[in-house]
């Protein structure tokens, strides 16, 4: 796990389009993870710059979503798929047509978690995935609790994300729908890069947790310590908690140009 502090946002937004830059090379049509929230924006607007430069096309690349709330109907701007459409879409030359994501509207909502779990299979696995953290330490919508092994299916949000995430339904925490479905902690394990993203005090016990703390199912996020290639990019404020806050900083200042991300 690759930890780097930064106090300048471009910067986060440079790296962390830098790492999707370099998925995008990898494959003729590669795959992409996107995660919504604030945490990615930098990305998205480094990646929209890069874009409207001429030195990046996602014309080929299939982009797959973490999670969306159950129960909005397709169009509500508050769904997750609106959220990427309006951060990812509008912005990239992404393909909406090979934009997917989980339906929380479905009929069968178990089948729909199956057939997107065999989606990003044929899609031959993701090959860079953005990921934010929750306040409680969950990625996606796998919230504390949560199998390190699960795959898509659906979940019960806690308290805490509800009020989280008040913000985007009038500040009612009751207005949150209570179910999601999301990719499973197993299946984003499966991503050859993971790519998190946390900035603000908020985040920093969360993260002291993902970096330095056991590995526990009450820390969904502590299982990317298993993973081969993770980068988490912070700002000062998100990795104020570290015990390694000097030695990252200092491995990061000192770490050969030729090593990439
Ligand atoms: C939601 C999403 C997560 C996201 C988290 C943090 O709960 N399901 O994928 O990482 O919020 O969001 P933010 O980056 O806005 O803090």
């Amino acid at each position: 796990m690759e930890v780097i502090v930064t106090s300048r946002p471009q910067e986060l937004g440079r790296l962390g389009a830098d790492a999707v830059a370099a998925a995008l090379r990898v494959r003729e049509r590669p795959a992409i993870g996107v995660a919504t929230g604030s945490s990615p924006q930098p990305v998205y607007a480094e990646l929209g710059r890069r874009v409207a430069a001429g030195e990046l096309s996602f014309a080929a690349a299939n982009v797959f979503m973490l999670d969306e709330y159950v129960g909005l109907p397709p169009g509500d701007p508050r769904r997750y798929r609106s959220e990427i459409d309006r951060d990812v879409v509008a912005r990239l030359d992404v393909d909406p047509a090979r934009v997917h994501g989980p339906d929380g509207s479905a009929a069968d909502l178990p089948a729909e978690c199956a057939a997107y779990e065999r989606a990003i299979a044929d899609a031959g696995g993701i090959d860079v995935q953005l990921l934010g953290i929750g306040s409680d330490g969950h990625i996606a919508f796998n919230e504390p609790g949560s199998s390190l092994a699960s795959r898509t299916r659906i979940k019960t949000l806690t308290a805490q994300t509800r009020a989280d995430n008040a913000r985007f339904f009038d500040d009612d925490p009751e207005a949150v729908p209570r179910h999601c479905l999301t990719q499973g902690v197993g299946t984003i394990m499966e991503a050859r890069h993971l790519v998190l993203v946390a900035t603000g005090r908020g985040k920093a016990e969360a993260v002291h947790h993902l970096v330095e703390g056991a590995i526990s199912a009450l820390w969904p996020a502590t299982i990317l310590q298993m993973h081969p290639h993770v980068t988490v990019l912070l700002d000062d404020a998100a990795a104020s908690r570290l015990q390694l806050g000097s030695y990252v900083r200092e491995a990061w200042a000192a770490k050969p140009a030729w090593q990439g991300l």
